[in-house]
């Protein structure tokens, strides 16, 4: 049975004509699908792969080479914060740490209500205000313990 929408299924065909080839809408179609069913479980996989006429595992390979996709259950947030090079000189370490603490859970994992899942990320691409975390995909940068305190009690 077909877990992913109509809708998916349809914004799937009308980019299909922008691409050379069916299997160039992996990328698109994986975050659709995240963005649908809030991460990846073997059913949509291999949806995914039936939709775009290939091997299942072709599209685990691709979807666990990029941190942004979700292999297993996360939490109804999604709290990314980078220890990258730059962030690192700026304290991400203590910022993650702060987080954990916080949080009481390890990066990797989600918060026991659901709420939060947190990762340790690579480079944001924010390089130049570290240190940066991503929420939900929001940008945060330039952040302190204090910053990030306000940031985490407003997810709900
Ligand atoms: S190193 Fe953190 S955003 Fe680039």
């Amino acid at each position: 049975m077909a877990r992913l929408s109509e809708k998916f299924h349809a914004c799937l065909h009308e980019l299909s004509g922008r691409y050379p080839a069916r299997r160039a809408l992996l990328l698109p179609a994986l975050h659709m699908a995240q963005k649908e069913i809030g991460w990846l479980p073997p059913d949509v996989i291999g949806e995914i792969a039936a939709a775009l006429e290939i091997h299942p595992a072709k599209v685990v390979e691709t979807a666990s080479f990029y941190t942004m996709f979700n292999l297993g259950p996360v939490g109804r947030h999604d709290v990314r914060v980078c220890t990258n090079v730059s962030c690192s000189l700026r304290g991400a370490e203590r910022i993650l740490e702060h987080c954990e603490r916080k949080l009481g859970i390890s990066a990797g994992e989600t918060t026991a209500d659901g709420r939060i899942t947190l990762h340790d990320e690579e480079c944001l691409g924010a390089c130049g205000t570290a240190p940066a975390m991503s929420v939900d995909g929001k940008y945060h940068e330039n952040l302190d313990l204090l910053e990030v305190d306000r940031i985490l009690e407003g997810l709900h």
